[in-house]
């Protein structure tokens, strides 16, 4: 079988994750979130003292250890060598490092490998950075999803508030604004749209107008 491939990129809380995953339930596809697969990474080094600004001992932690992304009602649970770490991958922590620990070149070969043999298995919508510049060069269809960085700190707000945790508009502002400088100026497989994707401005959008969107031109891709 050949697997048909969505692949979702675009800037931290561009709303990526909750459209790709209303798109893979809409379809019947696998939803494959790979910013926590960096997150959880980042999560391991950070709770065995590895040092982030060690390349080879992230892979070799990454290469040693079991990462499994098991699908759920509210997205994704995110195991680590059979540990739940679902709900640590979202600290801000996590989100301070992940930048860092996504920018070396062997993680992210390990990663897009994990990625490209999970998109193969399955008709999957896949969710991240680089999906259809370097992971799914070929996918069926690319979207690139932004929003003003206003709004994106705006959503990301709002949904902290509702999950009744601890936060503040300026913080998450400026946490967006530097994640998008590292991850835009990295030297390998940089956040950067594929020539061919579509681009989808969603800020005066809502989620079911975008899901729509997408939808739309997954129809106008399919035979
Ligand atoms: O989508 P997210 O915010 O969960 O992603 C977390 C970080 O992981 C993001 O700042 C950059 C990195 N990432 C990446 O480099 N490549 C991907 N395909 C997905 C995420």
């Amino acid at each position: 079988m050949t697997s048909f491939n969505v692949a979702i990129d675009g800037p931290a809380g561009a709303g990526k994750s909750t459209v790709a995953k209303k798109v893979a339930e809409k379809l019947g596809f696998l939803y494959i979130d790979t910013g926590a697969m960096y997150r959880a990474l980042t999560q391991a080094a950070l709770a065995t003292n590895v040092d982030l600004h060690d390349e080879k001992a992230l892979n070799n932690l990454l290469m040693e250890s079991e990462l499994e992304l098991s699908p759920s009602s509210t997205g994704t649970t995110v195991f680590w060598n059979g540990e739940d770490i679902t709900e640590e991958i979202r600290s801000n922590k996590v989100n301070q490092n992940v930048s860092l620990v996504s920018s070396y070149k062997q993680v992210r070969l390990n990663m897009m490998e994990k990625q490209q043999k999970l998109a193969s298995e399955k008709h999957a919508v896949l969710d991240g950075r680089d999906i259809g510049t370097h992971v799914l060069p070929k996918a069926n269809v690319k979207i690139f999803l932004t929003a003003s960085v206003e709004e994106r700190a705006k959503r990301r707000h709002t949904e902290q508030v509702n999950k009744g945790l601890q936060s503040d508009l300026e913080d998450i502002k400026r946490d967006i604004e530097k994640r998008d400088e590292l991850d835009s100026s990295r030297a390998f497989a940089p956040l950067k749209k594929a020539d061919d994707a579509r681009v989808l401005d969603t800020t005066k959008m809502d989620i079911n107008q975008v899901t729509d969107a997408i939808l739309d031109f997954v129809k106008e891709h399919s035979v």
